[in-house]
């Protein structure tokens, strides 16, 4: 298999990711935070040098604190719905928002009444920070969110720019680093977030199963889960302090052992260099094949590994089932998890985009097989794959 479907996932992991899995699971994997034996000891440890990792990595030390949650999904709705909302509340998102922040924002729409706007975006689908400016002056904001690096075309958002302004307003700004940490220098203070959260088995190569994000010192969120987490254990309620305040049930151990793992690879691997080499030498070649539409971030410096396309005469499904059928590429087509800046690529007319998203571990010759692929297309290929398929149901 050619993978290419980085953006939902990264794979293969680095080999030391998994052996740290594998060597956790057999040696360590005990509750961490309850018993006070050797093991449980050691697996809590190791928590902790993951939490010093994290907070090293974007420079956030005596700034930030990382709270780790089961995924960036829960991170994000912890966030989100741990806000001092009123009916007056308003609420941005930038248009490349995931459904992971969307959809937890439209709940609180609908409970509350909470206001959610749309930064506006340029002709060439960067965000117009001056059009920002003025709806920002217009309708104060109380919290933003923006996406670090959008997982349909790779567009590395301003997302400094606008907390910067929004800061203005006293504004809560979220910053949703799934498809950018690890990959991307996130400098916490630097950007203006009040929280950042992450996604371990994405752009951080580590396993399914471990999220979390920095939340900035002396910020609150008022707690959406609760349960047991091994401290105060007398008590019926959670602890006031974070980072216990929001974490709780037993945690992931082998996951975030695996997260130790690709956190110390990356300081060597340089993906981001790794793609941006790729992507120099893909998009060209893309730009050639007639009757190809690409999806990408409106400038090459502002492009991460991620980028959608579509072919005339072709559904998004069809091409991306002809391409597993026919070369064994797996992309992912369709819609993306992030249903508003599809209505701003305009792609309907295609039920979606190919997406081809790359990794530290993808090759140019998986990108000329690709190239040659979608050059090979022809609606004859179609014949035998089923109707699921090319729904896009598995
Ligand atoms: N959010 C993931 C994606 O972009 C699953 O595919």
């Amino acid at each position: 298999m050619i993978y290419l479907d980085n953006g939902a996932t990264t794979f293969p992991k680095p080999d030391c990711v998994w052996d740290a899995v594998d060597h956790f699971n057999r040696t360590a994997a005990v509750n961490a935070g309850r018993g006070a034996y050797q093991a449980a000891r050691k697996a809590t440890a190791m928590i902790r040098e993951v939490r010093e990792q994290l907070i090293s990595l974007c420079d956030a030390r005596e700034q930030a604190q990382v709270i780790l949650t089961p995924s960036v999904t829960i991170a994000l709705n912890q966030i989100i719905q741990g806000q001092p909302w009123t009916s007056d509340s308003v609420a941005y998102v930038s248009p490349y928002e995931h459904n992971a922040v969307l959809r937890p924002l439209k709940l609180l729409e609908k409970r509350i009444g909470i206001r959610i706007l749309e930064l506006p975006l340029s002709e060439d689908l960067s965000i117009d920070l001056e059009s920002t400016s003025e709806m920002f002056r217009q309708t104060p904001p109380d919290f933003v969110s923006v996406s670090a690096v959008s997982n349909v075309t790779g567009y590395i958002l301003p997302a400094r720019e606008i907390f910067l302004m929004a800061k203005e307003y006293g504004a809560f700004t979220l910053l949703d680093a799934a498809q950018a940490m690890g990959l991307l220098k996130l400098r916490f203070s630097y950007l203006r977030a009040d929280a950042i959260t992450f996604a371990g088995h994405k752009t951080l190569y580590a396993p399914f199963g471990i999220g979390g994000f920095l939340l900035k010192n002396g910020v609150d969120l008022t707690e959406l889960l609760a349960g047991g987490n091994g401290m105060k254990s007398l008590s019926e309620e959670m602890p006031l302090y974070m980072p216990e305040k929001m974490e709780c049930g037993s945690m992931d151990t082998p996951a975030i052992a695996g997260l130790q793992a690709s956190l110390q690879w990356l300081k060597t691997a340089r993906p981001k260099k790794i793609e941006d080499e790729l992507m120099t030498y893909l998009l060209p070649k893309l730009r050639e094949i007639s009757g190809l539409h690409l999806y990408c971030a409106p400038d090459p410096t502002l492009q991460a590994g991620v980028v959608s396309l579509n072919l005339d005469g072709f559904r998004a499904n069809e091409v991306g089932a002809i391409l597993d059928k026919e070369w064994n590429i797996a992309v992912r087509a369709g819609h993306h998890c992030a249903a508003r800046i599809h209505r701003h690529l305009k792609d309907q007319e295609f039920d979606g985009t190919v997406r081809v998203s790359i990794s530290a571990f993808t090759t140019r010759e998986d990108l000329d097989t690709l190239v040659k692929g979608l050059k090979s297309i022809d609606r004859e290929m179609l014949k035998g794959i089923s109707s699921s398929v090319l729904r896009g149901n598995c």
